[in-house]
């Protein structure tokens, strides 16, 4: 009880430096408010995904010109956390993503790989309706499963993620993974991912990219 929190207020740099776990963080990384709604976690600055941001992201290019003509909304918004490098340590982020489609295709996330491919992650959903999409890398075998509120999703290593946003309300999820997982968008931006999430008679369906044959018009 040496080190424990009582009487930090009167000497908090004492108590903070004692014990090396806790030295390693500054203290105001130790603790943080989301707002689910603004989509902030504390001061944390966030970066913003607008429609212009997601060329060649969505199967249907013909769809995506019409609706970049009609405006460039924000897609998405990714507040990160960084509270410690090292081995051992955890960085998390906060995602929001807003409700939409591009043709039958619902709004979603550029998606990653881990740039240390054995990192796993856990996303926790907090608000909304929400899909994962799990790629293999080095087979392609594709899973899709719920990430609304209340819903935990286990993303293991060497496996491309992506959400999407199934519902009509904002999606809005925490990530949690290792600090040297690293993110590698390079790898999903020259291949995309293999099977894409759209509407079917009202419920998300993943297709095979191959088989969104287009006709006239570049429609599926
Ligand atoms: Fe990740």
């Amino acid at each position: 009880m040496l080190f424990c929190c009582q009487g930090s207020e009167a000497r908090p740099s004492f108590s903070l430096m004692a014990v090396p776990g806790l030295a390693s963080v500054l203290p105001e990384h130790l603790a943080a408010h989301l707002d689910l709604g603004a989509g902030t976690v504390g001061a944390h600055p966030g970066t913003e995904r607008f429609l212009s941001d997601l060329r060649g992201v969505f199967h249907d290019e013909v769809a995506y010109g019409e609706a970049l003509a009609r405006g460039n909304p924000l897609v998405y918004r990714v507040v990160g956390v960084a509270p410690a490098e090292g081995d051992g340590q955890l960085h998390y982020g906060l995602g929001t993503l807003q409700a939409g489609k591009i043709g039958q295709e619902y709004f979603l996330t550029k998606g990653h790989l881990h740039a240390w491919r054995p990192a796993a992650e856990v996303y926790v959903g907090l608000r909304g309706d929400g899909r994962m999409i799990l790629e293999e890398e080095a087979t392609g075998r594709t899973r899709l499963v719920p990430l609304g509120a209340g819903d935990v999703v286990y993303v293991p290593g060497h496996t491309a993620h992506r959400t999407a946003n199934v519902g009509s309300e904002p999606l809005v999820y925490l990530g949690i993974y290792p600090a040297a997982a690293g993110h590698d968008y390079a790898a999903i931006a020259e291949r995309n991912f293999r099977c894409c999430l759209v509407e079917r008679e009202g419920q998300p369906v993943l297709v095979e990219r191959a088989r969104l044959v287009r006709g006239a018009g570049g429609r599926p």
